[in-house]
């Protein structure tokens, strides 16, 4: 966090003057959704005119036109693993979206149980809970307030999560079962989890048997420094101490080619795998095979997925930039505000005065601009502090994003000094 310090400030008047020449200019901008640029879509357009002709066979020859094939192709199988530390044999590659593939795991369980549990997670007698990082990843409480799994909040620190408190929680009460975590650059903190942490989530004692780490490692090639920060390896850490079945891996080429046409991944224990595979093979005859093979040919090796992922810091980085720019220029030294400098994947997190995180978003709308949803970063949408708020700046072009930042820091100001004045 980059603390604002100080103590000058505008005047009321002034800010409310401002506040009222945004309003009249008639502003309709939205920056709340955390998505690819066009710009950077285009860098993997080639991907729509590439076509298999007749060269549609996998590298294990099977024929990707056709039926089969429920663990996906193996030559998309084999450029995941260097990428989420998991034997390609252990590696699932279903359709576009990781987070199908996170709900698919969820419901699975839930129905039927995992291989470790006595009884599906709906049955058990007291319910059962997850652990959330906050602020964290807002689709992934949703899943758990859609299954009515209750959700253990816990803070995320500078390395990752207060491993000390997930420790004695999960050590405690069985009826933990599971911990969101987004291991690197996280949304919406961009925290990578350090190799104690890592450590500490394979080797934890916990009460549950059947408790699963669901390791969504969406941002796993996405630096917006010029070096990528490393992650440890969950999977072998969690293999070293006996607790092969813990990790629950995710990742997808969401943010790497088309998001709404890539390909996602499950990595897991053999057992895991067997257990996907069987649930998988009811509800579809096989994956998107031929789009498998296309996006493999696009995108080569791990070396040339790092060369498109430069091209996609270079469009990324100004944006992110320019919001630690504004921010320090407009709310520098007030001790009104701070805000994460990520080092890589898609979002800031910007923290204001306690209680006024609301009216912020609300005042922002009175100008005409969408940029965060307060709150949703928490579990069942409640921001105990009411201070915390999201912002994803990669959508917008810099001369859009620069004024919505301005209109931010403005409606950050107004409201701490309206509750000055309340209070
Ligand atoms: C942490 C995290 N996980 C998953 C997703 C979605 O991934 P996918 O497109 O593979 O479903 C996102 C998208 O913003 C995300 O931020």
């Amino acid at each position: 966090m980059n603390n604002a310090r100080g103590d000058k400030g505008l005047s009321k008047f002034e800010v409310d003057t401002e506040y009222q020449r945004l309003k009249s200019l008639g502003l309709t901008i939205n920056m709340a959704r955390g998505i690819p640029s066009p710009a950077q879509i285009q860098l993997s357009q080639a991907l729509l005119s590439l076509s298999l002709g007749n060269d549609y066979m996998t590298a294990d020859g099977v024929d990707s036109r056709n039926y089969g094939g429920q663990i996906g192709v193996l030559e998309a199988r084999r450029l995941f693993a260097p990428m989420v530390g998991i034997p390609e044999s252990q590696i699932v590659v279903g359709g576009n979206s990781s987070l199908a593939m996170m709900y698919e795991c969820l419901a699975q369980a839930w129905r039927r149980g995992t291989p470790d549990s006595q009884v599906p997670w709906s049955q058990e007698p007291d319910g059962i809970a997850f652990i959330c990082i906050v602020p964290g990843y807002d689709r992934h409480f949703a899943m758990c307030e859609d299954f009515g799994i209750r959700m253990i909040s816990v803070p995320m620190l500078q390395d990752g999560p207060d491993m000390e408190r997930v420790r004695s929680l999960v050590a405690n009460d069985p009826s933990i079962k599971g911990i969101w975590c987004v291991p690197k650059y996280s949304n919406p903190t961009g925290t990578t989890y350090s190799p104690e942490v890592v450590e500490a989530l394979a080797s934890m004692p916990t009460a549950a048997a059947d408790f699963r780490i669901f390791w969504d490692n969406a941002y796993a090639v996405h630096p917006l420094a010029e070096v990528d920060q490393p992650l440890a390896d969950l999977y072998s850490r969690c293999e070293v101490h006996g607790h092969a079945s813990r990790a629950l891996i995710f990742a997808s080429t969401s943010k790497m080619t088309l998001p709404g046409a890539g390909m996602a991944m499950f990595g897991a224990s053999p057992a895991n795998i067997d257990w996907w595979v069987k649930a998988a093979m009811l509800r579809s005859v096989g994956p998107d095979k031929v789009n498998q093979v296309r996006q493999v040919r696009f995108l080569k090796s791990i070396e040339n997925i790092e060369y498109l992922m430069e091209q996609h810091r270079v469009l990324l980085k100004p944006k992110f930039d320019r919001v630690d720019q504004v921010f320090q220029e407009r709310l520098g030294g007030l001790g009104i505000a701070s805000w994460t400098r990520p080092a890589g994947g898609y979002f800031v997190s910007l923290q204001v005065q306690a209680g006024t995180a609301k009216r912020v978003v609300e005042l922002a709308s009175g100008v005409g601009l969408t940029f965060s949803s307060p709150g949703s970063c928490f579990p069942y949408g409640i921001d105990p502090d009411d201070s915390q708020l999201r912002l994803a700046p990669s959508y917008p072009e810099l001369d859009e994003l620069t004024l919505a930042l301005e209109i931010i820091a403005t409606c950050v100001i107004k409201a701490s000094l309206d509750r000055q004045v309340a209070h």
